[in-house]
């Protein structure tokens, strides 16, 4: 009779559908039972989407039929379809099962860096993940994700994303002409994300990511009104002036009834790397009574680390570069706990999407 290190030796073979990994190293085969002439396999996976089951489910029977004559049975959780609709009663990417858009009311604090790490973060969890720049006039993922110059394969009405770091990547920067954007008006802004939404081919995904220009505006809104957002996640620095967008940023989430997943601390403290001495910059942990007061959570505290913003500047984000470093392994726990509340909101079966009053902001 067969043993249980024949079957994982047999299961290191399969790869997850989309990644280069193998279902054993993602840590998604959960459970071998041998009895009598059965193996039973439990396996836990981040994707609801069908056919990801069924290859599967196809490429273990295949595999374990090289080790002779037995049963296989094999049950698969795996997480709740998604919302369909948005507040207007309309889901323009029904293959993609969660939105999350990231916000912060200031400029500058980081959002883009945090957008980027967490994609690759999630990435390396084996979520096939998209990552879309929404930040029209000040576009900054292509050279962060370093595909700055690479354009994007037009394949008749539709658009290719970019793949880099394992994830799909498509900014507007990427499609419209240097410049052109910055006269853009709100409604120019409107239009520009509703058409990119249709017209990219994402495929099927776990999960998209926003990259939102700073504040409160029209992108946020034209996103909120055209698909169902899974989870926003707010990203602000410790300081107090910071706070006070921030919270601007948390009532925008609340008014578009936006489940909020919780509040990145950016820039908190810096270590130095001379001495391993650690330095209250812009303070630390000012953030915590203000998720309290919205009844969510800090979902992690990233440090002023000078490798983030080479990462940045280099296209090669710190997750990539070093992904077994302190800041990375934040970025990680980051990851994983919007992942919790992702499947949570889907869970629930969503918020209450009344319709949205323009007028807000
Ligand atoms: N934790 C950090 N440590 C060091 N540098 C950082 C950190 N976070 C962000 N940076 C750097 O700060 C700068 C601003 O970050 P980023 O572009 O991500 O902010 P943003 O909020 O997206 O800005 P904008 O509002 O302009 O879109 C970048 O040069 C980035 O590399
Ligand atoms: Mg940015």
């Amino acid at each position: 009779m067969i043993n249980k290190e024949q079957i994982q030796e047999k299961l290191t073979q399969v790869i997850y559908p989309g990644f280069t990994k193998n279902i054993m190293d993602f840590g998604f085969v959960k459970e071998i039972i041998i009895q009598n002439n059965t193996v039973s396999i439990h396996l836990d996976i981040p994707s609801s989407a069908e056919e990801i089951e069924d290859q599967l489910r196809e490429e273990i029977s295949k595999r374990l039929s090289f080790l002779g004559e037995f049963q296989t049975e094999i049950s698969v959780t795996k997480p709740k379809m998604p919302r369909e609709t948005s507040s207007h009663g309309k889901n323009v990417l029904p293959n993609i099962q969660n939105f999350v858009m990231v916000s912060s009311g200031k400029g500058g604090v980081g959002k883009s860096t945090t957008t980027v790490n967490l994609a690759i973060a999630l990435a390396q969890q084996g979520k096939r993940v998209g990552l879309l720049d929404a930040d029209i006039y000040g576009p900054n993922i292509p050279r962060m994700m370093g595909i700055e110059g690479k354009q994007p394969v037009f394949l008749g009405k539709t658009i290719k994303p970019i793949l880099a770091h394992n994830i799909k990547v498509m900014s507007i920067g990427s499609l419209v002409e240097r410049g052109a954007s910055l006269i853009w008006k709100g409604a120019m802004v409107t239009q520009a994300i509703e058409q990119m939404l249709e017209d990219i081919e994402w495929g099927t995904l776990d999960v998209l990511l926003f990259d939102m220009p700073p504040g409160t505006g029209d992108a946020q809104l034209a996103l909120a009104q055209s698909l169902p957002v899974t989870s926003g996640v707010c990203v602000t620095t410790p300081q107090k002036v910071a706070l006070d967008d921030t919270i601007r940023s948390m009532d925008m989430f609340t008014q578009l009834h936006i489940p909020i997943a919780g509040i990145v601390e950016n820039m908190s403290g810096f270590i130095c790397p001379d001495s391993g001495k650690e330095y209250d910059i812009f303070g630390k942990g000012t953030t915590q009574p203000l998720a309290d007061n919205y009844n969510t959570e800090v979902l992690g505290e990233i440090p002023i680390e000078p490798a983030i913003r080479e990462g940045g500047d280099s296209g090669l984000p710190i997750t990539v570069l070093a992904p077994n470093c302190e800041t990375s392994k934040r970025y990680q726990e980051i990851a994983s706990k919007l992942w919790e509340k992702l499947l949570a909101v889907n869970e629930e079966g969503g918020v209450n999407n009344e319709v949205i009053q323009p007028t807000i902001f």
